[in-house]
């Protein structure tokens, strides 16, 4: 444990950090040694895919089932004992109540037996901070774009102490719109990688040609409090429509050209609406997390958009929920001796 004493100044800094994610449908734990991950187990609970979405009496089961495994085997994959840990971070919210306090009562349980001091972590944060893993050079200010499965939002990340909301989804997050059309179009649930994976099978998809015609609407905001808003729900609902109207047959031979007239439209106005951020505000830097950012389209735009070396994005693996990115939303806050960001998810709208 670093000790840093500067003038009257006196404070521990913490390195080894255990990072507990039981927000939603994963249970992942990881732990962190300063900004770099030693160990990251995740549990994806298969179950919900029976159901079409999560069902939460079923996540909290499974966490209950998964959750102490899973760190016994983190701590001794990196040869660690739990008198080890110097920080505990856990998801206290956004999240199911009951899932989230699977994570919370085992982290407050280490705290009991162990006096680990224990953070509780804002699960949007948490995305966000995944940038800074493995990336000690990212300095703030940066425009982010959180798109999730259940949130879809741009910050202005300021500095290491200010991450102001611009604006957010006022209906379905980016995840959430996939999500459901991929249900629609007969995918298991979470659908985003499976809709990517067909609508790569498109001819010319990334070519910007126009997919055999077929487009979406895209909803725009017109007052300037809601310019970096976004609605998904009338684009399901017209991929709804076109589906019923187009019937089976047409629908099981244009499933590609579909799913990639529908990730275009959602791509396209996640980036513009990055891009308007960063500009009124003067930002070069800009980057993407949450699980939407693993969107291999979405990532080819932003980095033609913005050029490579201005576009920041986590690995894949830390796009989804992980403990990893807890860890390190733990681990920052606590040496920074700040606490939560405010107004992160003030409901939707803005
Ligand atoms: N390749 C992909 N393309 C598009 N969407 C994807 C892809 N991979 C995953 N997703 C979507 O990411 C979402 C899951 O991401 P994540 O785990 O960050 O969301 P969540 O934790 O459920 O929601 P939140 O973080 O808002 O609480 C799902 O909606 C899933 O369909
Ligand atoms: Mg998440």
């Amino acid at each position: 444990m670093a000790k840093i004493i500067s003038a009257n100044v006196y404070y521990v800094l913490i390195m080894i950090t255990l990072g507990i994610e039981s927000s939603c449908d994963e249970t992942s734990v990881a732990i962190l040694n300063g900004g770099s991950v030693l160990v990251s187990l995740t549990h994806s609970q298969e179950e919900h895919a029976l159901y079409g979405g999560v069902v939460p009496e079923v996540a909290s089961r499974a966490h209950l089932e998964k959750i102490d495994g899973l760190v016994k085997r983190a701590l001794s994959e990196c040869g660690l004992a739990p008198n080890d840990l110097e920080l505990i971070a856990v998801t206290d919210s956004p999240g199911l109540a009951g899932a989230l306090l699977v994570g919370i009562s085992f982290a407050l349980g280490l705290h009991t037996a162990y006096g680990i001091p224990v953070t509780g972590v804002n699960h949007l944060e948490g995305h966000i901070c995944s940038l800074f893993i493995d990336r000690p050079n990212l300095t703030p200010p940066f425009i982010v774009l959180l798109a999730s499965g259940g949130h879809t939002a741009i910050y202005n990340y300021q500095s290491y102490n200010n991450c102001k909301l611009l604006g957010q989804t006022v209906d379905d997050a980016a995840g959430e719109a996939f999500d459901k059309v991929g249900k629609l179009l007969g995918f298991t649930y979470p659908a985003g990688r499976a809709i990517e994976e067909e609508a790569a099978k498109a001819v010319n998809h990334d070519q910007h040609q126009d997919h055999k015609k077929i487009t979406f609407p895209t909803a725009k905001f017109t007052s300037p409090e809601k310019s970096y808003c976004f609605s998904f729900s009338g684009l399901k609902t017209a991929v709804k429509n076109f589906i019923s109207a187009q019937g089976e047959k047409y629908i099981d031979t244009n499933r590609p050209e579909i799913c990639a007239a529908f990730q275009k439209n959602v791509v396209n106005t996640l980036v513009d609406n990055l891009e308007a951020a960063a500009k009124a505000h003067g930002v070069k830097t800009v980057a993407a997390a949450g699980g939407v950012a693993c969107n291999g389209y979405l990532r080819r735009e932003l980095e033609k958009r913005f050029g490579a070396d201005n576009v920041m994005l986590p690995a894949p693996r830390l796009c989804t929920d992980n403990g990893a990115m807890i860890a390190m939303a733990g681990y920052m806050m606590h040496n920074s001796g700040r606490t939560r960001f405010p107004k992160m998810d003030p409901g939707r709208g803005i």
